[in-house]
């Protein structure tokens, strides 16, 4: 997702929070979030992540500095409309768990004024949007798993369909194969709607996952670095942010780039372990042509648009050290060896250590 038409969506100007205790939660933020393109931000609990978010909508008011929200200073504008111009997304959904489904999904359209009629067949349209059966309108959210609650959030706040979409940590509370699905969904939407959403997570993968831009803070509100997940994974700012993007940092960097320009060739004539393949020319598994009863060790193909990363999984899990590369239909295309996955691998990491510079 390449930010829309260059234009400033969100804009920090030495945006400063210093609570009536003393605690200063954002210190002197300054940060353009481009239109239509996702930032996440990250840092260690009690970093300003959450005030960052809510000074964009004015839930909270910063002590000093400004933020604009298309061009304009949020104090200058209508708390009440303002609020309801931008989606927000909070952990465990925060829906209203007196109201159905569908009416927690038509909250923003009615208090906009649309009329009953409208706002539910609004409401009802993005159930479907979010990946929700029909039948889930009338249910009350206690009556949903914690995912499916999850999906209700992001309908309900895009129900107006607002141009910025505000998301405070909205996967935290959902196990690791919801989260993904989740994950998936936000992607396949933002695809479609091209929204300027930021993003708050604890989760470093799920930062790289969604991430165009990301935005690392440390504790006592400081920006330490913003930048696409790539420059980030290859060139840390400092050791703060190395840490924070964990040991894994270079195989995560791998995860980023597709298998796509990697070279392949035919399977080796005569090889010990041998592809077997259907009649359609599907590989089914890796035969051993040196065993007796020719054992076979199951296969996983890859397409172009898998990652290097699981290139490389696959070719260490692969006896023959070799991935069976298929297109669309699943069709085999070639093999290419652990040894050009490295290659590329290392050509990855000095092109975007190259970008960072
Ligand atoms: N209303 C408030 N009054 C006083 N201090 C506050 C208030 N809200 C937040 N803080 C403090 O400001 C700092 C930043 O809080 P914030 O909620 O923005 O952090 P966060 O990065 O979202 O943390 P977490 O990852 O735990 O959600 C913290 O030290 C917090 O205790
Ligand atoms: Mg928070």
């Amino acid at each position: 997702m390449q930010p829309g038409k260059g234009l400033l969506m969100i804009q920090f100007d030495k945006a400063h929070k210093r609570f009536p205790n003393g605690t200063t939660a954002v210190h002197d933020l300054t940060l353009d979030l481009p239109e239509g393109g996702v930032t996440v931000l990250v840092g260690s609990s009690g970093c300003g992540k959450t005030t960052t978010l809510r000074m964009i909508n004015r839930m909270v008011e910063p002590t000093s500095g400004t933020i604009r929200v298309g061009g304009k200073d949020v104090l200058e504008q209508d708390a009440a409309e303002l609020r309801r111009s931008i989606g927000y997304v909070i952990q465990q959904a925060g829906l209203f768990p007196h109201r159905t489904v569908l009416d927690n999904i038509a909250t923003v359209p009615l208090l906009l004024g649309w009329g009953r009629g409208k706002a539910r067949a609004r409401a009802a349209e993005l159930l479907e949007t979010v990946g929700l059966a029909a039948d889930a309108a009338k249910r009350y959210p206690h009556q949903l798993s914690g995912g499916q609650q999850q999906r209700v959030g992001v309908a309900r706040a895009l129900a107006a369909d607002p141009p910025v979409l505000l998301m405070d940590e909205p996967f935290g509370a959902v196990d690791p194969v919801v989260r993904t699905q989740l994950q998936d969904e936000l992607l396949r939407l933002q695809r479609e709607l091209n929204k300027t959403i930021v993003f708050v997570t604890h989760d470093i993968d799920e930062a790289v996952r969604l991430g165009d831009r990301i935005a690392v803070f440390r504790t006592g509100g400081h920006l330490v670095q913003c930048a696409s997940p790539a420059e980030l994974l290859a060139r840390p700012a400092d050791a703060f942010v190395a840490d924070f993007l964990g040991a894994e940092r270079g195989l995560k960097l791998l995860s980023l780039t597709t298998l796509e320009e990697v070279t392949q060739g035919p399977a080796p004539e005569g090889a010990r372990w041998q592809l077997t393949l259907d009649a359609g020319r599907r590989p089914l598994a890796w035969r051993d042509s040196e065993s007796k009863d020719a054992a076979e060790i199951p296969v996983r193909p890859l397409r172009d648009s898998d990652s290097l990363l699981s290139a490389l999984n696959e070719s260490i899990a692969a006896p023959s050290g070799l991935v069976a590369r298929v297109d669309a239909d699943g069709v085999l295309t070639g093999v290419t060896s652990r040894e050009d996955i490295h290659a590329h691998a290392g050509r990855v990491h000095s092109a975007a250590s190259t970008v960072a510079a």
